[in-house]
């Protein structure tokens, strides 16, 4: 692979990623310092994110404990999978997409019995084939669904799931890594145990931890259930009660930013606020790929405004790479694609990124195609 050597104070590009994302100037000057781990002043700003973050779950009153883990959000996923299914449990995983797939993945190497149940990436769950499967095998004890499937940019309805997993009585996990912070949703409300996402979705932050909102009195149930020493997620919450501190080193920089984030998801107006600056970029992004001639993989009643994939044009001059590196020189990131039977790419409307800018890259890609003489 090419490699190039990068210039110091170099313009940065936008990224219309899932993460890790555009962050604010403010967000990243905000860690230009030193805190010691064990030092009352991190001790105190651990307490206000975990705050922080029950109130954009919606469940700052009570029940609900936000439980942060070193790691990308993968390492949160295992937390969660690896130490709260009991010993002889067993998992149903509805997967429409490669992350629903990775929680079958993960749970398969802790040796949890997994049930999936799936479907096509463009398509979401059938609620009563759920109700079907509970009622099918009483030996089920945990649901694991993800809220935005980033491969795709699809919505799953977890409110209808949650409604249906708490009837039976089962823990109920959503992955709701690329939504949560940017798509509202209020955690008790949906019956959900257990939350995971990551510093560097729609918070803003910048990455190096998981954070894991949890229903206090599940999780305390789920004492000696755990096949991980550091990933013990009852562990960590234990160990926060104590003395409000991590049991391993913390990402003390990227925590310095997720506070700064914090503050600036409230001065936005909240969950709220955010998702109505994501969702105008969205609307932008859509209204300008229509007007050239893309359309969109999920059907529009589906579809989330976080991220969304495009099949690639039906031109022969139409080349992925070449379109990726062009906008790329023009300062513009856009991500592959991840869905298994469809060539796509994928543009997120996520970050400190704003209606402005997506017309921006708009115009760059209407340059692009010109260039590669795609017409559509
Ligand atoms: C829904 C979902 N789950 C899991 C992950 C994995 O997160 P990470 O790459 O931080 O481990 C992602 C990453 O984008 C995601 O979107």
């Amino acid at each position: 692979m090419e490699t190039k050597t990068t210039i110091p104070n170099w313009k940065d590009k936008i990224l219309f990623t899932p993460g890790p994302l555009t962050t604010s100037r403010t967000v990243k000057q905000s860690l230009l310092r030193d805190l010691g781990s064990r030092d009352y002043e991190f001790i105190y700003m651990v307490a206000d994110i975990r705050q922080r973050l029950l109130e954009a779950g919606g469940v700052a009153d009570g029940g609900y404990e936000a439980i942060i883990m070193q790691g990308s959000g993968t390492f949160s996923l295992e937390s969660v999978i690896s130490s709260t299914i009991p010993p002889e449990g067993k998992l149903l995983v509805i997967i429409n997409g490669a992350y629903g797939q990775r929680i079958a993945q993960i749970a398969k190497v802790y040796g949890i019995e997994v049930i999936p149940l799936i479907y096509p990436e463009n398509r979401t769950p059938d609620l009563a084939e759920i109700e079907s499967a509970l009622k099918a095998d009483q030996a089920i004890t945990s649901v694991a669904v993800i809220h935005c499937e980033t491969t795709t940019g699809i919505i799953n309805p977890i409110k209808e799931i949650g409604e249906i997993v708490k009837r039976f009585g089962k823990d109920y996990f959503v992955d709701a890594m690329s939504s949560f912070g940017g798509v509202p949703f209020n955690l008790a409300e949906c019956g959900i145990d257990y939350m995971v996402s990551s510093a560097n979705k729609c918070v803003e932050g910048i990455p190096g931890f998981g954070i894991i909102l949890a229903k206090r009195d599940t999780l305390l149930k789920t004492e000696g259930y755990a096949r991980t020493f550091s990933l013990d997620l009852l562990a960590q919450l234990l160990r926060f009660d104590k003395d409000g501190q991590f049991r391993f080193t913390p990402p003390t920089h990227s925590l310095l930013a997720y506070h700064q984030a914090l503050i600036e998801l409230e001065l936005e107006g909240g969950v709220e606020g955010r998702a109505a600056r994501y969702r105008a970029n969205y609307e932008t992004l859509i209204a300008g790929m229509r007007a050239i001639g893309f359309k969109e993989y999920i059907e529009p009643e589906d579809q989330g405004f976080i991220i969304t994939s495009f099949p690639y044009p039906d031109h022969p001059n139409f080349d992925f790479e070449e379109f990726y590196r062009a906008l790329n020189e023009r300062d513009y990131v856009i991500y592959p694609g991840k869905v298994s039977d469809a060539d796509c790419f994928r543009i997120g409307s996520i970050g400190r990124i704003l209606p402005a800018d997506m017309h921006a890259l708009l115009a760059a890609i209407r340059e692009t195609l010109g260039e590669m003489e795609v017409e559509l």
